[in-house]
């Protein structure tokens, strides 16, 4: 059986490379058309990524997963502390793209390769480091925890709650998911609810 932390972190890496994915997307179209692209939204998108896949994901795993697995074998130690950096790395990288997108809209066209350019470095980093994740280490967490370890990760990631792997966003988000879920392709943008 699958537990629940295992499938939560794919439906979310999932939600999020749509996310990326569709940025890239929308840069090249606006490209294409010599146009600009909607800051507001696309500022939307880069605030999901930071508070939902920044804030919630990636350090739960850093907190909870990573140790857990450590803690049971010492299988795939020097992996793990390059997942680990990348997550301290993202969080710096997120802001060096917000601030990409901010000189892109604030001096328009000159500004518009550079961004394209961090943005796409940012998606081939979180690209490769989820594919590692799910080809390596959620397949040795399934080996190596307990059904004790489980019960823990099952709760805390339970908790996510992320709206674009379908649940109902917190009332405070209604506005930013509205905003944004129409930018990325379904079925993770406009999935059933899970609530
Ligand atoms: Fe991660
Ligand atoms: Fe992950």
């Amino acid at each position: 059986m699958t537990h629940a932390t295992v499938r939560i972190i794919r439906q979310e890496h999932a939600a999020l490379a749509a996310m990326l994915r569709s940025i890239v997307l929308l840069l090249e179209q606006h490209r294409k058309k010599g146009s600009l692209p909607d800051f507001a939204t696309l500022r939307a998108m880069l605030f999901y990524v930071d508070e939902f896949p920044e804030k919630r994901h990636h350090r739960k795993e850093t907190e909870l997963l990573f140790p857990k697995l450590r803690a049971r074998t010492p299988i795939s130690r020097d992996l793990l502390d390059k997942l680990d950096s990348d997550h301290a790395r993202g969080e710096r990288r997120i802001r060096d793209v917000e601030h990409a997108l901010l000189a892109f809209e604030m001096l328009g066209e000159s500004r518009r390769e550079a961004f394209e350019t961090t943005v796409g470095d940012y998606v081939d980093f979180y690209l490769l480091h989820m594919a590692l994740e799910e080809r390596e280490i959620l397949p040795l967490a399934e080996r190596v925890l307990t059904e004790n370890d489980w019960l823990d990760l099952d709760e805390a990631f339970a908790q996510n709650r992320d709206p674009m792997t379908g649940h109902v966003p917190e009332l405070e988000y209604n506005a930013l998911f509205t905003r944004i879920v129409n930018m990325v392709p379904a079925p993770i943008g406009l999935g059933p609810a899970l609530d």
